[in-house]
């Protein structure tokens, strides 16, 4: 069954269920709506908020200004190494739809759909700031506002790709959404990510995750990548990467003056890894 989205141009498979009751979402004018008659209204920004009862209204997610921050240095072509790692991913058969969890302002979820060609894309955040902005820079995605911890509000074995990238990975219904053969990506900082900005400030460690065979219980892997590069970063640019990093929240409340102790220029490693995974 398919169901014309209004604010965007392409038609999304109903794959949407009710956050309460777990029945088919539909597209109802400005909302959408489940047969059991609950009703989600689409924000005048585009995006649909699934949050309901105490959810409303809730703050959490990034802020504005870490979300304007990566945008900064997203447009600066800081993480294009990324993009080329996701660019060489290969999908048979071709995707046809894709889901991110976590996707701040849209930057990897659009370049994922359009060097796939994926028809069907979906993005998910919490941060009502984010999502404002992925509905206006991703016109292709449906943009979702919900809380990817508290269950996904998508079909069982409705979904082709299910990407995490920088983000909190639910495992369970990740496994639960994506259809059999269907893929999981995530991505993740290295414990060296960065590592020459660590000499000027007081930044968070990188605790490195390991995705490895136990956590990825009922995954099969495909490939595992590491892209570890060098960076050329201005003030500007060491400025958005630690305005975006969650470590602001203690520089600020600390009160440390951390502009002033960031250098003119700094060559620093961007050092992540790529996990692509299946669902047997
Ligand atoms: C580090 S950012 C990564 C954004 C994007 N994937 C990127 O790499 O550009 C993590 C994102 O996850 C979102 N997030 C954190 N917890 C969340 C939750 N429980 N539900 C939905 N989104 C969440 C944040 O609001 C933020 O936009």
């Amino acid at each position: 069954m398919t169901a014309k989205f209004e604010s965007n141009s392409l038609t999304h498979p109903m794959s949407l269920i009710c956050p309460l009751c777990r029945d088919a979402l539909l597209p109802a004018g400005k909302s959408y709506r489940c047969g059991k008659g609950h009703s989600f209204d689409l924000a005048k920004e585009g995006y649909l908020s699934l949050l309901h009862g105490r959810q409303k209204g809730d703050g959490r997610g990034d802020s504005k200004a870490m979300m304007l921050a990566r945008d900064r240095v997203h447009r600066a072509g800081v993480f294009d190494p990324l993009l080329q790692a996701l660019s060489a991913l290969r999908f048979d058969p071709p995707l046809r739809s894709v889901l991110e969890l976590g996707c701040g302002e849209g930057f990897f979820l659009g370049h994922v759909a359009r060097a796939h060609q994926v028809p069907v894309s979906y993005g998910l955040d919490l941060s009502v700031d984010a999502v404002k902005l992925a509905a206006r820079t991703q016109r292709q995605s449906l943009i979702l506002r919900a809380d990817l911890l508290t269950g996904l509000p998508f079909a069982d074995a409705s979904l082709d790709l299910v990407q995490s990238i920088f983000a909190p990975r639910p495992l369970a219904e990740i496994r639960r959404v994506l259809r059999p053969g269907g893929h999981a990506l995530f991505i993740y900082p290295q414990a060296d990510h960065w590592h020459e900005l660590r000499a000027f400030l007081p930044l968070a460690g990188i605790g490195e995750e390991k995705l490895q065979a136990a956590g990825l219980a009922g995954f099969v892997p495909v490939s595992e990548e590491a892209v570890v590069t060098p960076r050329e970063l201005t003030h500007d640019l060491l400025t958005d990467l630690v305005e975006m990093s969650p470590s602001i929240h203690r520089l600020e409340r600390d009160g440390v003056p951390w502009r002033e102790q960031l250098p003119a220029r700094l060559t620093a490693t961007l050092s992540v890894r790529v996990m692509l995974c299946r669902k047997p």
